[in-house]
């Protein structure tokens, strides 16, 4: 099963052991995202960095994961300063581009046009969010981090509760998590969002068609008793206008006086970030941050291993990694990758 030289577009291209794939080769990436060491593996190998939506996180970790393994980064951010806007296609921009580059991650604010534009790449394209449609690489990323906390306390995937909070009609984590999320066992959805903002058919379809319970609710209310809540933002920028979206914002509310009533006491907390912490919203409040299961920064540290992963995968590297390492010389007080 090899990934070398493929698409990264959705995350129907996963299987559970393709999923198992990129995380031994992400565990295996840990010592050199915490420094303890370095590779020059993609020495020379440049990645072409896309994003035609806000980012920063994603767009950074794909480029610190590209670094991390020696490689160099070449940014293209929004859609105005490139020529896209002057009406060029997204096949020509990648025709174009792939020419100047060995791998490329792309951000578009167009459902499928991650997947147009890799039609006409001659290298591995890595979609990083198209419209509200995928999100594979943080799907991934999440599962990865749902993995690890949940073994942390002795449970696994298979037979979990999850309650996915907020905007789930646009918010494309949810979607492909969702959808990964039906490659395991026996799991329990709570899925809670305003009926306007609801979970799309076709996910609900495919949660139903993989043998999962699902339950809908609009409210907090008994529903937090959950394995992990997976909280996330109203996508403003997906309305027809702001006045619309704060129609939606800070309907659910997570604080720590929330969790100790509705919540398991060893729950996690996850979120894609960013938490839209404006006080009218204030999805997860600041007074989580001392909160042990509040696991939000450590997916966002998986999210650097994670896409390490699938570099090495798709370039075809990954068991060329340590042949070329080499010794850190600077001071780094990154004891240990994430710690939980
Ligand atoms: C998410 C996204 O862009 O879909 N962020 C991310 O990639 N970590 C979620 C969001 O923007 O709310």
């Amino acid at each position: 099963m090899s990934f070398k030289g493929q698409h990264i577009l959705s995350v129907s291209q996963f299987d559970r052991d393709r999923i198992q794939q990129v995380f031994q080769v992400a565990r295996s990436m840990e010592p050199y995202a915490c420094r303890k060491k370095r590779t020059k593996v993609l020495d020379g190998a440049i990645l072409g960095n896309l994003f035609f939506e806000p980012s920063t996180r994603t767009r950074v970790s794909f480029g610190c994961a590209f670094n991390l393994l020696g490689g160099e980064v070449r940014e293209t951010t929004g859609m105005q300063s490139s020529a896209l806007a002057k009406g060029e296609s997204l096949y020509d921009t990648a025709r174009v581009l792939s020419s100047y580059s060995d791998v490329i991650a792309m951000r578009h604010p167009q459902s499928g046009s991650v997947a147009e534009f890799a039609e006409g790449s001659r290298v591995p394209v890595l979609n990083g969010g198209d419209g509200a449609n995928e999100h594979p690489t943080q799907a991934l990323l999440d599962l990865f981090t749902i993995e690890k906390e949940l073994a942390a306390s002795g449970q696994s995937i298979d037979g979990m509760h999850i309650a996915m909070v907020g905007d789930l009609k646009f918010g494309r984590t949810v979607h492909s998590l969702a959808k990964l999320l039906c490659l395991y066992k026996n799991i329990r959805f709570t899925l809670i969002s305003p009926t306007e903002l609801a979970m799309p058919d076709t996910v609900v379809s495919a949660i139903e068609n993989a043998g999962h319970s699902i339950e809908l609710s609009d409210s907090f209310e008994g529903k937090l008793a959950a394995d992990i809540v997976y909280q996330t933002r109203v996508q403003e920028e997906r309305f027809a206008s702001i006045d619309e979206a704060n129609l939606y914002r800070g309907k659910f509310r997570l604080n720590q006086d929330i969790y100790t009533r509705h919540c398991k006491s060893n729950t996690v907390i996850m979120h894609p970030l960013p938490r839209d912490s404006r006080q009218d919203a204030n999805e997860l409040d600041n007074d989580l941050n001392l909160n042990p299961n509040l696991a939000i920064f450590r997916q966002a540290d998986n999210g650097v291993v994670i896409r390490m992963a699938l570099f090495a995968l798709t370039l075809g590297v990954e068991h060329l990694v340590s042949k070329y390492e080499c010794d850190v010389p600077w001071y780094s007080n990154k004891s240990s990758f994430s710690p939980l």
